[in-house]
């Protein structure tokens, strides 16, 4: 049977496992924040960076792409990059994912998440809330083994705009970085 892997973070972007299909959807009760702080990709113990979890809530979409691994090796191969890449969030959810923005029915259901928790025992990385400022002058001065965690910002704030999906919290955050950037603009 094939596995699902759902992205909502730099999956969007680069998936970096084989995969056979993928469709840009969403999922429901969930809201994607720049709640996670990542000491491993975009940020390191000394400085953090942030990168986006989910949270549930009631009524959200969250909007990313999901990705069908088929075949026992393809699958292994990925879940262990997976495994390592994510290893800062530390739950797994099975969530059904829809693409028709109307349907009650989901389009592929038990499709896998990585999701990190709002629980300090559990996940020690995670940053939580913040004003936009606070979290925009967090995001340009962090810098991990990934690149800056501006760069993450951006070219999420990118992917989703080019699937034709506003997310008012990655764009506000993204003009909010741009607007201290001496050199660019903000974009609408
Ligand atoms: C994801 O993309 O689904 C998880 C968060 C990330 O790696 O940015």
């Amino acid at each position: 049977m094939a596995m699902w892997v759902f992205g909502y973070g730099s999956l969007i972007w680069k998936a970096g496992f084989n995969y056979d299909e993928k469709l840009f959807g969403f999922i429901k009760g969930y809201r994607r924040l720049f709640y996670q702080g990542s000491t491993d990709h975009r940020g390191t113990p000394a400085f953090p960076g942030r990168t986006v979890t989910l949270l549930p809530c009631d009524g959200e979409k969250c909007w990313g792409m999901a990705y069908k691994i088929s075949g026992e090796e393809n699958k292994e191969i990925a879940l262990s990059y997976l495994e390592v890449r994510e290893k800062q969030y530390d739950t797994k959810a099975y969530v059904d994912f829809y693409t028709e923005p109307n349907s009650t029915i989901a389009t592929i259901q038990g499709v896998m998440v990585y999701v990190a928790s709002p629980d300090p025992r559990i996940n020690p990385n995670y940053l939580g809330p913040a004003s936009l400022e606070e979290m925009a002058k967090q995001i340009i001065q962090a810098e991990g083994p990934s690149g800056p965690n501006r760069d993450y910002l951006f070219q999420l704030d990118e992917a989703l705009k080019q699937h034709g999906c506003e997310d008012s919290h990655v764009i506000d955050l993204a003009n909010a970085v741009r607007k201290l950037l001496p050199e660019t603009k903000p974009s609408s």
